[in-house]
């Protein structure tokens, strides 16, 4: 079997249309745009290209973006103080802190001071117990957009035993609980976990986020498997690769996400979405 690819390109370019007809209806019917802060400390190439993307996905949309730019030394008060404000405007709908921070800022601190209506990345505390209850109400954009992903394949999840290979905060515990919502028998792998090709084995729904260059071994791939790898590692000769043996998987699985154009697109996608979100239910009161 030669796996069908998830084009997440694809995918993503369907939500940001969706987004900007929905906020095309807004401001047709005297409604102002939503509005999204971006807040950016100190000048790491990645994340000043992260936040480039999130504003110019912003203007593709019609979201009005509003960015802060911090120098690398912003002591933690001036930040909190920046989150108090932006809380407190009633021009903001969403708010976007950058990770990571530098080392001396305490970045839960700064996740905790959003207010949980605005926080638009979802890594609030009350967002995640949120999804953990079953209520969703603003989601991590990367969990959502892979949800979105596999929607997409059409392919029914209920019962479906998935595996997520990754325990993070932001990106594999909320794709644990995203999966369990979407009905399937989920398990989290992690650092300490056992014969992980075993567990891998047995995933029909394989998630994988670790931040490795194929580190899960392609031949481990069930036969007829969705693969989600949200990996982007960059390979001392330039190319991006996630973290699955794609080659291998690919001639395994029934649906794949390649690297780069399968699960990247989607965050950016999915932080449109919660900001056209956010701005509904803070008119809802
Ligand atoms: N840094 C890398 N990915 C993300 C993300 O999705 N949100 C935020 N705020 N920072 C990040």
């Amino acid at each position: 079997m030669t796996a069908q690819l998830i084009d997440g390109k694809a995918v993503a370019a369907d939500v940001q249309t969706r987004v900007r007809i929905a906020v095309e209806a807004r401001t047709a019917a005297g409604k102002r745009a939503p509005a999204l802060a971006t807040v950016l400390v100190g000048a790491d190439p990645a994340s000043e290209i992260y936040v480039r993307n999130k504003r110019r996905s912003c203007e593709a949309v019609g979201i009005r973006s509003v960015p802060q730019h911090f120098a690398a030394d912003v002591s933690q008060a001036e930040l909190m103080a920046e989150i108090d404000r932006l809380n407190a405007d009633e021009g903001i709908d969403g708010i976007l802190v950058q990770l990571p921070l530098p080392k001396h800022i305490d970045a839960t601190q700064v996740i905790e001071r959003i207010r949980p209506d605005k926080d638009v990345d979802g890594f609030h505390p009350y967002n995640l117990g949120r999804l953990a209850q079953r209520l969703p109400a603003l989601r991590p954009c990367t969990p959502y957009g892979v949800i979105e992903l596999l929607k997409s394949t059409g392919v029914d999840l209920y019962g479906k035993r998935a595996l997520v290979v990754g325990a993070s905060n932001h990106v594999g515990r909320p794709m644990g609980l995203e999966l369990l919502l979407a009905g399937c028998t989920t398990t989290i792998a992690h650092r300490f976990t056992r014969e992980l090709d075993q567990e891998v084995a047995r995933a029909e729904v394989l998630v994988v986020a670790v931040g490795k260059p194929g580190f899960v071994h392609g031949d481990w791939v069930r036969p007829g498997a969705i693969v989600i790898d949200i990996g982007i590692n960059r390979l001392p000769d330039g190319k991006l690769c996630g973290d699955v043996g794609f080659e291998q998987a690919r001639e395994r699985a029934a649906f794949i996400t390649p690297v780069p154009g399968g699960v990247g697109p989607m965050t950016v996608a999915m932080l449109m979405e919660n900001t056209l979100e956010a701005a509904q239910l803070r008119e809802k009161g």
